[in-house]
């Protein structure tokens, strides 16, 4: 679009993407091969990289994506693998422009194959302390719990020693809820949440993204999330969009994962319109852009504007609500705005 140089020099904050989500096709086959991994053979998607980015583009919900997810992921062994995949993600994040970035993980799949919550923890920070000090992106960590696996497996994880230390030496900033959304309501991981709470994290959990706009209740009344991702279907109730608004909820909005998980069939579908107009705050994020497109956090911003052409005022005032609803140090947020 025209405002492409814009967009891109906009200090943007990202709040929604899956560290997990940055493994492309061709890095996925290279650890495959480095760690001894064997991927499907029944599957033709996994002849080659090529083969498996094109079965990429036809995904047909957000479970048919996860299935691909699970797999993908099952080639990280080492904290050198993820580190490799977060300093990927950081050196498109730098690209976009983007200044500061919080991002999920899910520890649940690396501990259920083995491999140690601290081994995947030194990955992502030393990648962290690199995209710090070249790129002076700053970055918050975001555990996440998998909501198709007992609330009961979630709560052991959360309670493991070295989850504990990550949250308490502050390496990790806030919990999330991902995974298959429906149908496992929010209220079944109140337990993990009232345990954040008491532990002084940041609370947020994927909601409306193909659920009901119900979860986006229950995670607000349940779960007392200060963020909700997705949020998308936030729309079908108008009570709960004046609560979201007056309450400075902020959605993570992911509109390219949207349109290619089929929650919506264009991003023109997606509520920006009325969030802008209901004072409802949100951010543009990439949710898990290597299975999306290779669409990176400035492919959605240029999507959005292909879609709703807004003003400049308009995205700067999107940024900011982004620097304001993000989980860094209020000096850190001084330095963005
Ligand atoms: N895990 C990775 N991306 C996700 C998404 N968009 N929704 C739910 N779980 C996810
Ligand atoms: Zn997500």
């Amino acid at each position: 679009s025209d405002l492409h140089a814009f967009l891109q020099a906009l200090p943007k904050c990202e709040h929604h993407m899956h560290l997990e989500g940055a493994l492309t096709p061709s890095v996925l086959f290279q650890l495959a091969a480095k760690n001894k991994i064997q991927l499907p053979s029944d599957d033709p998607a996994f002849t080659s990289p090529s083969t498996l980015a094109e079965r990429y583009n036809q995904f047909t919900s957000l479970d048919d994506f996860l299935h691909y997810y699970y797999i993908g992921m099952s080639v990280l062994m080492d904290a050198s693998d993820f580190e490799a995949l977060a300093w990927d993600y950081f050196t498109h994040a730098s690209a976009d422009g983007v200044v500061h970035a919080e991002v999920f993980f899910d520890p649940q799949a690396h501990l259920s194959r083995d491999v140690s919550y601290d081994v995947v923890l030194a990955g992502f920070m030393a990648a962290r302390s690199r995209a710090n000090s070249e790129f002076g992106i700053s970055s918050e960590l975001i555990c996440c719990f998998l909501r198709h696996l007992p609330a009961a497996d979630g709560l052991a994880t959360f309670k493991l020693d070295a989850v504990h230390a990550s949250f308490s030496s502050g390496q990790v900033v806030g919990i999330g809820l991902d995974s298959s959304e429906s149908p496992f309501p929010p209220e079944l991981f109140k337990d993990i949440y009232d345990a954040a709470k008491a532990s002084g994290l940041k609370r947020t959990a994927h909601a409306g993204e193909e659920g009901p706009a119900a979860y986006i209740k229950g995670a607000l009344d349940d779960l007392d999330v200060s963020r909700i991702d997705h949020g998308i279907r936030l729309a079908e109730d108008p009570a709960l969009v004046k609560r979201v608004a007056e309450q400075q909820i902020l959605l993570s909005v992911c509109p390219i994962s949207n349109v290619l998980l089929r929650c919506v069939s264009s991003v023109a579908e997606l509520p920006i319109r009325m969030f802008l107009d209901q004072g409802v705050r949100f951010s543009i994020n990439s949710d898990d852009p290597a299975y999306f497109g290779n669409n990176y956090l400035l492919a959605n911003y240029c999507a959005v504007q292909d879609a709703f052409g807004l003003s400049k005022d308009e995205w700067s005032g999107i940024c900011e609500a982004g620097i304001n609803g993000s989980w860094c140090s209020e000096q850190r947020k001084e330095e963005m705005l």
